[in-house]
C-alpha cells in the first residue's frame, strides 16, 4: 500500500487524519514504539506501578485518549524537563510511540511487562551480530 504522506513528516492534523490507520492498534508500530518509549526513557516516570496521571494503561486521559490527544500530549504537553520531545523526537516516532501509549490498556500488565522484557533482550549495540559487520 502506497500512500504519498507516509512516513509522517507533520502530527496529527485532526481527529480523524487519514494516517492514523497506519499506526493505531498495528502491531508493528506499536512493536516500534515501544523500544522507542524504551529508549527514550518514558519509563523513568511512566513506569507499570505508576499511578495517577503518569499511568499510561489505566484507560484513563488527563488530556484526552483519542490517537491525536496523545500524540499532543507527547510531542506539546509535557512539562519540563521533558517540553520538547516534539522538537528532539523524530516525526514518525512520535507516531509510533503514540500507538504503543494507547494500546497500553488493552495489554494488560503481563503482556506490557514481557515486550518490555523481550526488547530488553534484542541484541544491541556492540551485541548486534547482524550481517553489517
Ligand atoms: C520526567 C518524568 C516524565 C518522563 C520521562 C515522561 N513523562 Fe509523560 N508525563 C509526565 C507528567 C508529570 C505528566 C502529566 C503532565 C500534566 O498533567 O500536565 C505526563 C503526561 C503524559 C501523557 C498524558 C497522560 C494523560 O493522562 O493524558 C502521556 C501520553 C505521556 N506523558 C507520555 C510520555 C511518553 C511517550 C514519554 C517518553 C517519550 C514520557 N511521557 C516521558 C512525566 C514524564
Amino acid at each position: 500500500m502506497r500512500d504519498d504522506n507516509l512516513p509522517p513528516r507533520t502530527g496529527p492534523q485532526k481527529a480523524d487524519d487519514a494516517r492514523i490507520v497506519y499506526f493505531d492498534r498495528n502491531a508493528y508500530q506499536i512493536g516500534q514504539g515501544g523500544r522507542y518509549a524504551a529508549w527514550y526513557g518514558c519509563n523513568t516516570c511512566h513506569s507499570l506501578g505508576a499511578v495517577g496521571v503518569l499511568d499510561l494503561d489505566d484507560g484513563s486521559w488527563r488530556y484526552g485518549g483519542a490517537f491525536a490527544d496523545i500524540y499532543r500530549s507527547i510531542a506539546e504537553r509535557h512539562p519540563a524537563p521533558n517540553q520538547s520531545f516534539g522538537q528532539r523526537i523524530p516525526v514518525q516516532q512520535l507516531w509510533q510511540m503514540t500507538a504503543y501509549v494507547r494500546s497500553l490498556q488493552s495489554f494488560g500488565a503481563e503482556r506490557i511487562r514481557r515486550q518490555g522484557l523481550d526488547q530488553a533482550g534484542e541484541p544491541q549495540g556492540a551485541q548486534w551480530t547482524g550481517p553489517l559487520r
